[in-house]
């Protein structure tokens, strides 16, 4: 390979690819017109090898532990930050100033509530419905009731949508949260921050005023930080693949929050928590270890190992941090807290986790956190959704605003039967 192009040498043909650079990260062999050339396509199910998009939101370093929004550390986001100017660095690639923070503030503030028409979709769902199946139908059904704002080839109106999405998530949320438990929904308020109006339209009834912790607002706006965006993942590339075929932005999302659910994109909050449940104790941590350790037992410690990370993962860091405030914050001590940091001192001390490069992830002390703040465990994964609403209108407005653009279409190595000829059932 030369500098700026990589050779191939197939069927006894050999093709020049341009090798392209980003800012930071692995370069990239441009294989866009190896079909035309030699007629092979490449393989790579699971896209371990490739870039699908080029894309300046996100960079994550998964040997170092590096996670850049717009350039910036995840850290000093969610330490110095506040999601409403994440959202917006996100959306617009550059800090707002103080008056443009305002500003977007406001304009988030007041697209929160929803439609009166939409509350009756609720109904329609049984009470024990996952609020994660609720979230699927009533953010797809969005679609059909902000006409204005779904011509995605006008760019007044996709800012509209990122606005309109961003701004509803916490409501509907925190219905769905409502319907499950039978309370009524609570209205959204626009003298509070986006996180603490949705803990005031989640644990809030009509009843009595509901007061925002502060400490608590604060971890939850940190939590939404931490989850904003994460590069090209599952369902970020599901939201752009619809996306790609001109799909409106609230069906897109839509399409994200189903790729979302699924158990290995998100989920293992939930089953770190469970498993730390069925810990119990730091004496019983050996027997745990040694489970995951064995290679005839499915056991895996949940919350440890990433695709991309091969060092802690900069969000978990943050979220261990985390969990002391919320404590502190709500005077309670979840003893599972003292199992969690023993489990991770052992493992982190044990050459099967350190060999393999398994650390703990951002879901590691998550469900612990949004236990403490009085979440049932169905709502982890719509918190996740909520929170990543930015991250996927913002890569879906990267890609619908490139020139470039093409509809997502992959190719297959076709393994079927040859061409055959029909057979009447008759003679079969
Ligand atoms: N406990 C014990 N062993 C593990 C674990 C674990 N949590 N994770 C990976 N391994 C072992 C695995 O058995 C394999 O061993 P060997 O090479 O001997 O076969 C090796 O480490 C590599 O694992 P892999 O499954 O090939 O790695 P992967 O990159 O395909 O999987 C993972 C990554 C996250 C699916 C995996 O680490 C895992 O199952 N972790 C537990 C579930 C979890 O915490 N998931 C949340 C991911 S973070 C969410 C997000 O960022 O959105």
């Amino acid at each position: 390979m030369s500098d700026n192009q990589a050779t191939l040498t197939a069927d006894g043909q050999t093709v020049d690819m341009p090798v392209r650079s980003g800012t930071i990260g692995p370069d990239v062999v441009d294989i866009r017109k190896l079909y035309a050339q030699t007629g092979l396509f490449t393989y790579d199910p699971g896209f371990t090898s490739t870039a699908s998009c080029d894309s300046a939101i996100t960079y994550i370093d998964g040997d170092e532990g590096v996670l850049l929004h717009r350039g910036y550390p995840i850290g000093q986001l969610a330490e110095q930050s506040s999601f409403m100017e994440v959202c917006y660095l996100l959306l617009n690639g550059e800090l707002p100033s103080a008056a443009e923070l305002t500003k977007f503030s406001t304009t988030i503030s007041r697209h929160t509530m929803v439609h009166e028409q939409l509350s009756s979709f609720f109904s329609g769902f049984r009470r024990d419905a996952h609020p994660m199946a609720i979230m699927c139908g009533v953010v797809g059904a969005l679609s059909a009731f902000y006409h204005d704002s779904t011509d995605i080839a006008d760019a007044e109106q996709r800012r509209i949508s990122a606005h309109r999405l961003i701004a509803k998530m916490p409501t509907i949320a925190a219905m769905a949260f409502k319907y499950s438990v039978g309370q009524p929904f609570v209205y959204p308020r626009n003298d509070l921050s986006y996180a603490g109006n949705f803990l005031r339209m989640t644990f809030g009834v009509p009843a009595e005023e509901y007061e925002v912790v502060p400490a608590v607002e604060k971890a939850m706006d940190r939590i939404f930080i931490l989850h904003a965006d994460h590069e090209q993942n599952a369902s970020t590339s599901t939201v752009r693949l619809a996306g790609s075929s001109g799909a409106n932005p609230f069906a897109c999302v839509a399409a994200g929050i189903a790729c979302l659910w699924g158990p290995a994109h998100v989920g293992a909050n939930e089953a770190a928590l469970n498993m730390l449940k069925e810990i119990g104790t730091p004496d019983k941590i050996p027997e745990y270890i040694a489970r995951a350790k064995d290679k005839n037992d499915p056991f895996r410690l949940m919350g440890f190992g990433h695709r991309v990370y091969k060092n802690y993962d900069p969000r978990a860091t943050v979220m261990q941090k985390t969990v002391r405030e919320v404590f502190d914050a709500l005077n309670v001590n979840d003893p599972l807290f003292e199992t969690a940091l023993e489990l991770e001192h052992i493992a982190l001390n044990d050459p099967y986790f350190v060999d393999k490069k398994l650390f703990p992830n951002v879901d590691f002390y998550s469900g612990i956190i949004l236990s403490a703040i009085g979440f049932p465990t169905t709502m982890f994964t719509v918190l996740f959704a909520l929170a990543r609403t930015v991250g996927w209108v913002a890569q879906w407005n990267e890609m619908i605003s490139d020139p470039g653009q093409k509809i997502g279409r992959p190719r297959q190595l076709y393994t079927g039967p040859a061409e055959r000829d029909y057979i009447p059932v008759s003679n079969r």
